[in-house]
């Protein structure tokens, strides 16, 4: 199997975003979905809808403004991804990877990546924030990893490391940063599953996480962060738990988006407010 893109697709991705953003960001965030408030508090804005930009992948989904918008956070040069790429959208994985290497080659070296994810752990609440310490790659057991192919050295190793995924020292700064916000209450860290989507789990599957040791559950971020690695970046994750997943027979509870999206929106100014003001410290 090729690789679907060349390091000179990235690269000129890349060129093009220096030349017209006239920005040299150190930091790459990348929204999950009804958080992307987070980019319209960039000070100094500038965006480029995703089909603007030279060789960008484009948004499906609805809610998703789908733009790149570069800025000041707390006087900290951020790049900021509103509206990310989904496997379940019919993306393949170097697709929804695509930006991360486009970040790279921009000069960026660290990536904070946020989701909204469901509640394994029974300890979890609905509303919690969990730094992501750990994750499992569900799909990439399954043969749906984005490196699998062509290894294009000028990016990483063939055989990355993954166990030091998220940077200690970053997962630090965030749970030190969430406590000064208040946000300590409700504050977890834990492993996050990754599943393809777009199904939500089944009672059984679920139990089988919970078996593997992980705590929360989604349909993003893995792939985003093994691309990352695998280039050199530091990564920071960052999970809204915006619900407990079923795991009794006899329950009524479902599932649904519009739940998801309604948590969001109660955690999403915690969620900026953490970001916020950890990025300067980075
Ligand atoms: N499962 C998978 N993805 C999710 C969930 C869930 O329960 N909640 C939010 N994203």
């Amino acid at each position: 199997m090729e690789a679907s893109y060349s390091y000179e697709d990235y690269k000129e991705t890349a060129d093009w975003l220096l030349a017209h953003a006239n920005k040299q960001p150190k930091v790459a965030i990348i929204c999950g979905s009804g958080l992307g408030g987070l980019a319209d508090l960039l000070e100094d804005k500038i965006a480029f809808p995703y089909q603007n930009i030279p060789r960008f992948p484009t948004s499906t989904v609805a809610g998703h403004a789908g733009q790149l918008v570069f800025g000041k956070l707390q006087g900290q040069e951020c790049v900021c991804m509103q509206g990310r790429f989904h496997f379940y959208e019919g993306y393949n994985l170097q697709t929804v990877t695509y930006p991360v290497r486009v970040f790279s080659l921009m000069g960026v070296k660290s990536l904070i990546v946020t989701n909204a994810a469901g509640g394994l752990n029974g300890n979890y609440n609905v509303g919690d924030i969990m730094v992501i310490k750990d994750h499992i790659n569900l799909p990439g057991f399954c043969g749906q990893n984005p490196l699998i192919g062509h290894n294009d050295d000028s990016f990483g190793v063939r055989f990355p490391c993954m166990s030091d995924a998220y940077d200690r020292d970053l997962r630090t700064l965030a749970l030190q940063t969430a406590k000064e916000q208040n946000c300590g209450s409700f504050l977890q860290e834990g492993v996050y599953c990754v599943v393809a989507g777009p199904t939500y789990e089944t009672i059984a599957e679920c139990k089988v996480l919970q078996k593997f040791g992980a705590d929360a559950v989604g349909m993003s971020t893995v792939p985003e962060v093994v691309v990352a690695r695998h280039c050199g970046l530091r990564v920071l994750g960052l999970s809204l738990i915006t619900n407990k997943v079923v795991t009794e027979y006899d329950s009524n509870n479902k599932a649904n988006h519009e739940e998801v999206l309604a948590v969001t929106k109660l955690r999403a100014q915690d969620l900026q407010r953490i970001v916020r003001h950890l990025v300067t410290k980075i």
